[in-house]
């Protein structure tokens, strides 16, 4: 069986990372890896192919950055060719981003199967523009892998045949759990002069909605300031976050050097760190802030308590079964819930179920005999 694997953004990565490796040690698959380029830069990629033991793509598109329509079209249009030369029997994509939704819709065109990792999960919020790439994806694809039982009422109710839908666990947890030994070297907490214990908040933050309006992202800002007068804040920056800090002139001057020690409170702000760098990071915090949808699931796993600066998330089960609010944007409300999480943090509980290290185990051995998976069932 041939299957071709799409990756294009940062978290693809680490959800791809378990399943090629899953695929590699089947001699009847085939594996084809191709990277659109939707992310390109070192820290954005190349330093997560490393971390991640993840194998060189056998073709990377080069399509970089651009408007939704002209990234998503031309991801179509350098795929098509690829997909005509390597004959995939199966396309697998995961997550949310353009090069997932290009990716499926690619294939459908070709009247190729179709395999999504991480179906079925919906914030409601037409808004962001991974809602509507969940809801195409899933609209085609042949597979619908989901990370929690959520994801099955969604598909239900979209009219999805139950057959297609197959609960797995979480890979984005099989690549947390599979560079444990690697993540628990990292030397990120004594580069940023941390203690072993010593108190700190880790914070990201790159979703259109919160950083692209200078105001909003002001008042975000606001807060973080008034957060980081009682207890410190690592604040890595995704590109998009950067890119704006420096047009407000708010970063005027080289960032942070993590290897200059943080003595003080204040936000340190970094360049987007590794993987590997990043998960040793909010293993140890007292308190993660953020608006990415992977953090909620990696701080739930880590049992870690994280405040979601958005008004919904995709993914409940980090609220009924982890340390998750969701708190929204109020700058009075971040600080007060900041500062009530951290002497009250929540009790961390059990996993969610089948977030186990095992989905991608599941997922493969499903694509290699539906069949015999259906008659399971
Ligand atoms: C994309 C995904 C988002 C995901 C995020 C993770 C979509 C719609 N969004 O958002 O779901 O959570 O990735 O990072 O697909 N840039 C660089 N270097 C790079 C890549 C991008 O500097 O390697 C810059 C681009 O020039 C652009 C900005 O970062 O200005 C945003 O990149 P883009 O690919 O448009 O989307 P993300 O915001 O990263």
């Amino acid at each position: 069986m041939k299957i071709a694997n799409i990756v294009g953004a940062r978290p693809n990565f680490l959800k791809m990372a378990p399943l090629i490796n899953e695929m590699q040690a089947h001699a009847s698959i085939s594996t084809t890896l191709i990277h659109t380029g939707q992310h390109y830069d070192r820290l954005m990629s190349g330093q997560f192919f490393e971390d991640l033991d993840l194998r060189e793509p056998d073709f990377n598109l080069g399509v970089g950055s651009g408007s939704h329509a002209s990234q998503t079209a031309e991801t179509m249009r350098r795929l098509e060719p690829v997909f005509d030369a390597v004959h995939p029997d199966l396309v697998l994509v995961v997550g949310d981003v353009n090069s997932t939704l290009a990716g499926a819709l690619t294939a459908a065109k070709l009247q190729i199967p179709i395999a999504h990792v991480e179906a079925g999960l919906r914030s409601f919020d037409r808004t962001m523009p991974e809602e509507i790439n969940r809801l195409l994806t899933d609209a085609v694809s042949d597979f619908l892998f989901i990370t929690e039982e959520s994801g099955r009422e969604n598909l239900l109710r979209e009219g999805i045949a139950p057959r297609k839908i197959h609960f797995v666990g979480n890979v984005m947890i099989d690549a947390l759990q599979a560079s444990r030994s690697r993540w628990e070297q990292s030397s990120i907490l004594s580069r940023l002069g941390l203690g072993d214990g010593d108190p700190y908040a880790v914070l990201t933050l790159h979703r259109p909605a919160n950083v692209d309006d200078p105001l909003t992202l002001m008042n975000f800002l606001d807060a973080f300031q008034a957060l980081a007068r009682h207890v410190p804040i690592v604040f890595p920056l995704h590109p998009r976050v950067k890119q704006q800090l420096l047009r407000q002139g708010y970063l005027c001057r080289n960032l942070r050097d993590p290897a200059e020690p943080l003595h003080r409170k204040g936000i340190a702000f970094l360049d987007a760190l590794g993987y590997l760098d990043f998960i040793a990071l909010l293993s140890r915090a007292r308190l993660v802030l953020t608006d990415s949808g992977g953090v909620q699931e990696e701080t739930t796993f880590l049992g870690v308590p994280c405040l979601t600066l958005r008004d919904n998330t995709e993914r409940p089960v980090t609220i009924t079964h982890g340390t998750n609010r969701v708190i929204g944007s109020d700058p009075g409300r971040i600080v007060n819930e900041a500062l009530r999480t951290l002497e009250e943090p929540p009790r961390r509980s059990e996993p969610p179920r089948l977030w186990d290290g095992r989905a991608a185990e599941r997922i493969v051995g499903i694509l290699m005999d539906p069949h015999r998976h259906e008659r399971d069932r």
